[in-house]
């Protein structure tokens, strides 16, 4: 009988030019602690920006962090074709342009390509999305992709765990990110309940 060898697991983290940069970046640090999980890295123009600007990280200090880093430009990709087996993929900060994008099937570049691959599979799809206020058309895109079956997960920090840093508020965000893709233990503690006297 022919057998099939377990796929590895694997995750697609693309950072675009919206700003929160750190959300990317601690993704691949977070895959990184946990292994086990093989990280494919796109990077667009606008996000390099802000990586400079937001962390003052280079491509040295960030391409390190993992396994596989794509050129935005390839669309030739492995990730770029469907019969290359992912988990999925995040998008983290994602632009409202690349939100657009995603919403409009343009697959102009690898990161909206492998964003499109990612809902024509049926795999699980996360946009970060951060802007704000927010136009019309920025809500219309969102809605069209949470038709697709993609998750939008704008970065917005809750306080009823009381953070006392940034580095908490992100790691908590970015472990509610990472338990939509089922690694393994759940990374963000489960809420327990105010434990209010009965009324
Ligand atoms: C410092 C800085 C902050 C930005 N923040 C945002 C943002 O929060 N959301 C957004 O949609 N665009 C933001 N932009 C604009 C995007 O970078 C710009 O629209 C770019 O074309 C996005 O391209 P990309 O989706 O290919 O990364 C920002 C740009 C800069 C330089």
């Amino acid at each position: 009988m022919e057998t099939h060898a377990a796929a590895p697991r694997r995750l697609i983290i693309a950072i675009t030019g919206a700003t929160g940069a750190v959300y990317g970046v601690r993704l691949l640090q977070t895959l990184r602690k946990l292994g086990g999980v093989e990280s494919h890295l796109l990077i667009s123009s606008a996000g390099w920006l802000n990586i400079q600007h937001e962390l003052q990280l280079s491509r040295d200090d960030v391409h390190p962090l993992a396994d596989v880093v794509h050129s935005v430009r390839d669309v030739g990709a492995s990730i770029a074709s469907g019969s290359f087996a992912t988990d999925g993929m995040i998008i983290a900060p994602c632009s409202m342009r690349t939100l657009a994008s995603v919403a409009h099937g343009l697959s102009d570049n690898l990161i909206t390509r492998a964003a499109d691959v990612t809902l024509k599979e049926r795999r699980r799809l996360v946009l970060m999305v951060r802007e704000t206020p927010f136009n019309l058309a920025h809500l219309r895109n969102m809605t069209a992709v949470t038709e697709m079956g993609g998750v939008i997960f704008p970065p917005l920090p809750a306080f009823y765990n009381r953070p006392a840093t940034i580095d908490q508020m992100v790691d908590d965000t970015v472990a509610r990110v990472l338990d939509l893709f089922a690694l393994g233990p759940a990374l963000a503690p489960a809420w327990q309940g105010l434990n209010c006297p009965a009324q």
